[in-house]
């Protein structure tokens, strides 16, 4: 046996210490686990310094590379976010703040959507947030513009009429043709095609409470297809012959409604009126094949063919959730703390706020306030 010098004998002690140390502070502190452990280093390694717009995730060997995210009961499941290159400021606010709170223990996925070309300034400052996958995609023109089949004269009144009634977005074209996209195509759009569940972010949206679970793992093992942080009414105003058009189609197609559905939620005389509330579809989390279903791509086309998009200002296939989905299926998540200025849902049971380490005032919570429409959803789990 090779006799051991005395300096190597040292060195040899000093190594099985910081051996030692290693394994004890991966093992009692998971951060300082993560910062060094082999897939973390080499995720860190092969970060691409370039993004792409192709339909190619960044790295496809991430799903294993990722702190926490290594994890069998991830979801198949990306965030999605509708942006223009002016929202970059409050673009990067919301994925900052998402991921703190929730995604660097995931990694999931991130796709950006745009009626037109993305900034390099923009992908280069989206990309420096998280190293998660990220992919720019671009809205195909048809999907996003007014079409020519609409009547731009009474689109035109209609403008003009909500405007002397002084609504918000009255006059805008774009704001309608966001709300028809969200409503009809963002689903199709071949960047999302290969996911089955998406949470949408805006620009300028804080996430408020740490989460200590993955919601999308609970959708899908809840069985849950929608699900929502704040219910609230519509302005009546922006949408005279919505209800009477949903009516219609449920009476054409009494086969999609759901048995057991919300209508408890929407109506106050078990669907002949509309009541006006809705989920607050800026925030959602739900499950893509529902929209790209049979059930809701009939009921869409057949909304878009009156073109009460463009005349009134209709904005919600939410409410396709509400009636061709069994009540059981939508859920809130209260645990998200989520603000939209001027909303907020703070979770308001204080066991709830102190182990999401909550950053809101449960005071401003929207839940049970004057345009909240909760006590509605509460009452048919009643
Ligand atoms: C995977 O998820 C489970 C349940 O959330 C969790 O207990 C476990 O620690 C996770 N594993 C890894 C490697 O993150
Ligand atoms: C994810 O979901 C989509 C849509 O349901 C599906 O086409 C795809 O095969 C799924 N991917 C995996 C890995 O399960
Ligand atoms: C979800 O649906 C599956 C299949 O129908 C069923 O086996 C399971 O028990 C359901 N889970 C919950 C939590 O309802």
């Amino acid at each position: 046996m090779m006799a051991v010098t005395k300096p190597a004998r040292y060195i040899l002690f000093i190594l099985c210490f910081l051996i030692a140390l290693h394994f004890l502070l991966s093992a009692t502190h998971a951060p300082y686990g993560k910062a060094t452990s082999l897939s973390g280093f080499w995720a860190g390694k092969d970060r691409p310094t370039k993004y792409s717009d192709s339909a190619v995730p960044a790295y496809s060997d991430f799903s294993s590379s990722i702190g926490g995210a290594s994890n069998a009961t991830r979801a198949n499941a990306t965030f999605v976010m509708l942006a223009r290159n002016s929202d970059i400021n409050g673009a990067v606010q919301s994925i900052r703040s998402i991921e703190d709170r929730f995604n660097r223990d995931h990694g999931y996925p991130y796709v950006f959507l745009n009626e037109e070309p993305w900034t390099d300034e923009f992908k280069k400052r989206i990309s420096a947030l998280s190293y998660a996958p990220m992919e720019f995609g671009v809205i195909p023109h048809d999907w996003w513009f007014q079409p020519d089949w609409i009547d731009e004269t009474r689109a035109a009144a209609g403008r003009k009429k909500m405007e002397e009634q002084g609504i918000i977005y009255a006059g805008s074209v774009s704001y309608r043709n966001m709300c028809r996209f969200n409503s009809g195509f963002f689903f199709r759009h071949e960047l999302l095609r290969k996911y089955r569940w998406y949470w949408r972010i805006e620009p300028d949206v804080m996430f408020h409470c740490t989460l200590s679970f993955d919601p999308f793992v609970y959708m899908e093992k809840q069985n849950k297809t929608y699900a929502f942080t704040i219910a609230l009414y519509e302005w009546a105003a922006t949408i005279p012959t919505l209800w009477d058009t949903v009516k219609d189609f449920m009476k054409q197609n009494p086969d999609t409604v759901a048995p057991d559905n919300a209508m408890g939620f929407l109506s106050e005389n078990g669907g002949d009126g509309y009541n006006m509330c809705h989920f607050w579809s800026n925030f959602e989390i739900a499950d893509l094949d529902f929209w790209r279903g049979p059930v809701y791509m009939k009921f869409f086309d057949f909304l878009d063919r009156t073109g009460g998009f463009y005349y009134e200002r209709w904005g919600d296939g939410a409410m396709a959730a509400a009636l061709f989905l069994p009540k059981s299926k939508v859920h809130f998540f209260n645990e998200i703390g989520y603000e939209h200025p001027p909303n907020i849902h703070c979770p308001s049971d204080d066991e709830v706020w102190r182990k999401g380490m909550c950053s809101c005032d449960q005071k401003r919570t929207h839940d049970y306030g004057p345009y909240s429409c909760q006590r509605q959803w509460d009452r048919i789990f009643q």
